[in-house]
């Protein structure tokens, strides 16, 4: 297992290109086997959890061609001929479960393993059982698989809403109605721009979806869909977790390149009461800081509101922020696990139930930490790299599933960061 050796604290200046959005790829990719020829995406980004999932998509003899120099992946599901996705890789990477909704779709029939847990806590997935049962899809738990199938070439559908909305359930539920749901509405749908990426390729693929970019989608079942080039979005939570590892220096100077601005949602209206200068320009984004930065508390939301993907890296930002700030997770209630680590590197906070408090500003001082999970990991990275001396980060290979050339990226803008053996 690799780790990281981190010397700090060092001043960010320069240019990091951002990669294509993991949590939108994925969808994507469940996608393409809907169609009656392969399809080609572009800015696929080169992560453990895309390889995983290559893997699990070839399960089911589709081909799958990742050229990682190009970032394009080309999926041909014209050889698709088993409908099972097998624990063994399902338990590595949770959005593996989106084959239920994909083979659904495609085939009518699915076994697909359910998700094991996670490093934060229990992530159900009732909504998605629930909402393929009111769409007419007879669901089976047998031995942790999900068996779904359905009598005849399609199902009535109806009407379903998810409470909690939910990025994972809306995902999984509008690939399975697009070939199979003579009519299906989505209540409380997610917003997510991933949800919206989404629809849009099923759209350009021949679906029938209204609604797109709203909480609530109808399906309307079509005979076929066909194989589409298109293009994944940059990753808004690489982005974001940029522009706070820029704000965690007093004299950063950074700009973020290829980013889509547009999908941060309501996070530029938070970054900017930190008090540093930043500036959107097309697709890039300049981060300037002259000194400390205001404290601001913040409440995760879904979309457009504070994504939880970005909540560690902000409780880490605000352990420099000159004064006490908040932070609560609405969407996960006990994703904290990086608390301890950065206590040991000598932040001042506290957790109660599903709010962090954080005193700053606090020097850090370098030590060994562990990374628990892929948004914990990362907000370990940052706070080692404002830390006074030398850090070690355990267990690299959560980082590995969602930060491409994370490494490589953060040194070329100024951060002493090598990977060793552990
Ligand atoms: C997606 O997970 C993302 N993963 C997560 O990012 C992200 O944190 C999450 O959405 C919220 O934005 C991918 O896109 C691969 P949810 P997902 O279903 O779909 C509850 C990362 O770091 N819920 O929107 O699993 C659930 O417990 C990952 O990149 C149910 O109760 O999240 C949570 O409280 C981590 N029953 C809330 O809904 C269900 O059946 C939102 O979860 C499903 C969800």
């Amino acid at each position: 297992m690799d780790k990281f050796i981190i010397e700090g604290p060092t001043p960010l200046k320069g240019q990091i290109p951002i990669s294509g959005s993991k949590n939108a790829a994925l969808p994507l990719m469940a996608a393409s086997l809907l169609g009656n020829s392969p399809s080609t995406i572009h800015l696929v980004p080169r992560l453990k959890d895309i390889y995983t999932f290559n893997d699990v998509i070839r399960g089911t003899g589709t081909e799958v061609d990742f050229n990682e120099s190009e970032n394009t992946l080309r999926i041909d599901p014209t050889t698709l001929n088993h409908t099972e996705a097998p624990y063994d890789l399902v338990r590595k990477m949770r959005a593996s479960f989106y084959m239920l909704g994909a083979l659904i779709g495609r085939a009518g029939e699915a076994k697909v393993s359910l998700p094991g847990g996670c490093a934060w806590g229990p992530r159900p997935v009732d909504l998605h059982l629930k909402g393929f049962e009111t769409m007419g899809i007879d669901i089976e738990l047998e031995q942790g698989y999900v068996h779904a199938s359905i009598d005849n070439n399609s199902v009535e559908g109806g009407e379903f809403t998810l409470e909690p909305s939910s990025v994972g359930a809306t995902i999984n539920l509008v690939l399975g109605a697009v070939l199979r749901a003579k009519k299906f509405v989505i209540k409380n749908a997610a917003k997510e721009p991933d949800v919206v990426l989404l629809c849009n390729m099923l759209k350009k693929m021949g679906a029938d979806i209204e609604g797109i970019g709203t909480d609530t989608l109808t399906i309307q079942k079509v005979d076929k869909l066909e194989g589409v080039e298109f293009s994944n979005d940059p990753d808004r939570i690489e982005t974001g977790t940029y522009m706070i590892a820029a704000a965690m220096h007093p004299d950063s100077d950074v700009t973020l390149t290829g980013c889509k601005p547009e999908d941060l949602g309501r996070f530029p209206t938070y970054f900017k009461k930190l008090g540093v200068h930043f500036e959107i320009s097309g697709s890039d984004i300049r981060i300037q800081t002259n000194g400390g930065i205001n404290p601001v508390s913040i409440k995760t939301k879904i979309y457009p509101g504070f994504p939880t993907d970005l909540q560690a890296q902000w409780a880490t930002l605000m352990t420099q922020a000159k004064g006490t700030s908040t932070v609560t997770d609405t969407i996960y209630f006990d994703r904290f696990s990086y608390v301890p680590e950065l206590k040991r590197l000598g932040a001042k906070l506290s957790v109660e139930k599903n709010k962090v408090t954080i005193q700053g500003p606090t020097q850090l001082t370098g030590t060994s930490v562990m990374s628990t999970d892929l948004r914990a990991s990362v907000s370990l990275v940052l706070a080692a790299m404002a830390a006074e001396g030398q850090s070690e980060i355990l267990r690299v290979y959560h980082l590995d599933r969602g930060y491409e050339q994370l490494e490589k990226k953060l040194n070329s803008v100024g951060a002493s960061i090598t990977r060793a053996d552990q």
